[in-house]
């Protein structure tokens, strides 16, 4: 039986894609990094992860249960999630001694059940938003905030996931990857506020791939352990890049900001070729895209005018491709036609058949090349890269710049946002 007080918190945190990219730990453990990041956050009304929380003194053998997308996960005694709740654990009990009166949650059990609102099989990353919403939803139901500071808990969520970190923020946020053996001073910071430049959007293009590349935790120690190109990129790239795109940011200067982006996706990228065996996350259709977005750039600035669309690519072959929002027409534009039938749930209405409209690609005639009068810069060689076989970009995802992690609901009888039923059990 439950008792009768629910303490109970959900919460949903947002994705994050970085510009500067992180790889390489310095410790293994505590998930230090070799050097700082930067990402933009995306928006969660988009892409997001769902947590519900419940502490309970009834919860017991085992104290702690956890499902992920209604499977229920097992909690390793010396796993990242393990020490996420542990530390989550330690600074309750900080709040309860010094004050009687509250209720000792830190010695109830928990059941957590966390969601993700994109399938795994759109080849999006989910542990920086998924533990970035574990560790907001354990704030919000022991109730830690204004006593620990937002940049606190990206040290623990840190120790989840490198890049869930940045995801306790909206915005253009920095890990600062720090200098301590003890990972005191590796937190993450906002740079700008979401509104600060909230006409930045991004069009995610999820690439077809039928294999499984390296995953990232194992692919960075390899890169460390092996590559030179990585020692010239944490010593003299990333630093310097850091503060130019700090400044390019604070300036909402897009030309400088995609001139960065797009140098440091492909310096990450060089390092992992540069890993001992080889470590290729990009494939054919990564590389198709990148030469189309350099050529509307380049035509772009001939004709005077400046970038028109950014790219870049984590651990995989998706292409997260960041332009002003009055640019992304031309660039769904463009993408649509040399990548036909991708599926596309148009959120900001750019096909004029209804927001959200869903636009299955199997029902969509081939999209023709964008005009001068839709923005294609005249000197535009429409020969760079040829028209690819149908689903060869599986999937649009349009979105733009967002906010921080959200509490949706803080539990109770009425509580239908929650993702726990009266057991403590997925709904
Ligand atoms: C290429 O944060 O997934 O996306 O810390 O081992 O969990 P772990 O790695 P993870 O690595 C992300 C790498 C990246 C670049 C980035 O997000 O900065």
């Amino acid at each position: 039986m439950a008792s009768s007080t629910i303490y109970e918190a959900t919460c949903s945190a947002p994705v994050n894609i970085a510009v500067i990219k992180y790889w390489g730990k310095r410790d293994t453990s505590l998930i230090l990094p070799t050097n700082d990041s930067l990402s933009v956050t995306l928006d969660q009304d988009h892409l997001r992860s769902v947590t519900t929380a419940r502490a309970d003194p009834s919860f017991s053998s085992p104290p702690e249960r956890l499902w992920l997308n209604g499977v229920e996960e097992e909690i390793k005694s010396q796993g990242r999630m393990r020490t996420c709740i542990d530390e989550m654990r330690k600074l309750r009990k900080g709040l309860e001694d010094k004050d009687d009166k509250l209720p000792k949650l830190s010695t109830y059990g928990l059941r957590i059940c966390s969601e993700n609102n994109f399938p795994t099989a759109a080849g999006l990353a989910s542990s920086a938003s998924g533990f970035a919403a574990l560790i907001y939803t354990l704030a919000s139901l022991y109730e830690l905030q204004p006593a620990v500071s937002t940049s606190h808990l990206s040290r623990i969520a840190r120790q989840g996931s490198g890049s869930a970190c940045r995801s306790l923020f909206g915005g253009f946020v920095a890990w600062q990857g720090g200098e301590t053996t003890d990972g005191s001073d590796s937190l993450a910071v906002e740079v700008a506020p979401q509104e600060h430049w909230s006409e930045l959007q991004a069009l995610i293009c999820v690439v077809s791939d039928a294999k499984k590349g390296t995953p990232s935790t194992a692919g960075m120690q390899r890169t460390v352990a092996t590559s030179p190109l990585l020692q010239h990129r944490i010593r003299e790239v990333v630093p310097a890049r850091m503060k130019d795109i700090s400044q390019a940011i604070k300036a909402r200067d897009f030309n400088r900001f995609a001139e960065i982006t797009m140098a440091d996706s492909n310096n990450f990228h060089a390092t992992c070729l540069d890993t001992s065996p080889p470590i290729f996350y990009m494939n054919d259709v990564s590389r198709a895209i990148v030469q189309l977005v350099e050529e509307v750039n380049r035509a772009s600035e001939e004709a005077g005018k400046g970038k028109i669309v950014a790219y870049t690519y984590d651990a995989g072959p998706n292409a997260v491709l960041y332009a002003p929002k009055e640019n992304v027409s031309l660039v769904l534009g463009l993408i649509r036609h040399y990548f036909p039938n991708a599926d596309f749930d148009d959120t900001f209405n750019l096909l004029s058949s209804g927001a959200n409209a869903s636009h299955r690609g199997a029902n969509q005639p081939a999209s023709p090349l964008p005009t001068q009068e839709q923005g294609l810069p005249a000197g535009f060689n429409s020969a760079v890269i040829p028209v690819h076989e149908a689903g060869a970009v599986r999937r649009l995802i349009h979105t733009q710049v967002g906010d921080g992690p959200r509490l949706l609901a803080r539990g109770g009888a009425d509580d239908e946002v929650g993702l726990l039923n009266a057991e403590g059990e997925p709904k």
